[in-house]
């Protein structure tokens, strides 16, 4: 399987080349319920989680982003329906996520409140091996004395705990969606595209440096992009020619020629 590069055909197929555990990580966001057209593909994901479940190596995670559409006011929960069919592939659900929108799209949601969120999945095959948290530096630094009550009363322990600097991030996540989610401008052609920060922020957590990351629906190239400045190795997949293109068009800035490839 030749790396840095993006397959133009069907994951399903992609995923049956692979070596079984070659992947460290995958991180995508599928075509889920027709919401956009995306050219007119669809996909089983009982068959991706399966390919991605051999495809991936013991202790390896996929963080699948997903939502629902609602249909004649009733939420399909076809995101519930991956995380069981994950499940069923043999994956954990190691933590279920939530990509919040800061800027959500206007739209009339009726009796309900603004849609703003999509489930970010963290499916692991087994114990996670890599978990680099992201952390937010804690404010008032204090030291605590430690006690014991006893029948006498509270008795001093001789050393004082000092309260951590820092704790990991809540699951919940929020980014900015559209315009600013992204400096290039070409990735815009593509409907749906993923939050540059999101994908950092996953690849980080949950990879090393020289560690494989692959993307089973490339789209616009977020995450070859991101994988690569951040020193990782990448792969991808994505059905539709012309996002193929518009993928290599938009990472070729950021790689060296000789690592860039498609193919017809
Ligand atoms: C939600 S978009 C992904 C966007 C991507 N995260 C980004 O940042 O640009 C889903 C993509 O999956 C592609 N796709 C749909 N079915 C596919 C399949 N079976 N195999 C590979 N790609 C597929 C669509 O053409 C579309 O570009």
């Amino acid at each position: 399987m030749e790396l840095y590069r993006i397959y133009q055909e069907n994951c399903i197929e992609t995923l049956s080349n692979m070596d079984e555990g070659l992947l460290d990580m995958t991180i995508t966001s599928p075509p889920y319920d027709d919401l956009r057209e995306y050219n007119g593909y669809h996909f089983p994901v009982e068959e991706i989680a399966s390919g991605l479940f051999r495809a991936t190596k013991q202790g390896g995670v996929v963080i699948w982003v997903v939502g629902d559409r609602t249909v004649n006011g009733d939420e399909t929960l076809s995101s519930f329906k991956h995380a069981f069919a994950f499940k069923e592939a043999g994956f954990r659900v190691h933590d279920t996520m939530i990509y919040a929108k800061n800027n959500p799209i206007p739209s009339d949601c009726g009796k309900r409140y603004r849609q703003c969120f999509e489930y970010m999945f963290c499916f692991s095959k087994g114990q996670p091996v890599t978990f680099n948290p992201l952390t937010l530096p804690i404010k008032q630094e204090k030291k605590f004395k430690s006690f014991r009550i006893t029948k006498i009363g509270r008795n001093d322990l001789a050393h004082d705990h000092i309260a951590p600097k820092e704790r990991k991030l809540n699951n919940i996540f929020f980014y900015n969606v559209g315009t600013s989610s992204s400096k290039d401008k070409i990735a815009f052609d593509h409907p749906a595209i993923f939050p540059e920060q999101l994908v950092e922020d996953q690849i980080r957590t949950w990879t090393n440096p020289g560690d494989l990351v692959y993307d089973c629906f490339m789209g616009s190239g977020t995450t070859a992009k991101t994988a690569h400045l951040l020193g990782r190795k990448w792969i991808g997949s994505e059905i539709s020619a012309e996002y193929v293109r518009l993928a290599l068009s938009r990472i070729a800035p950021y790689l060296q020629e000789e690592r860039i490839s498609g193919t017809g």
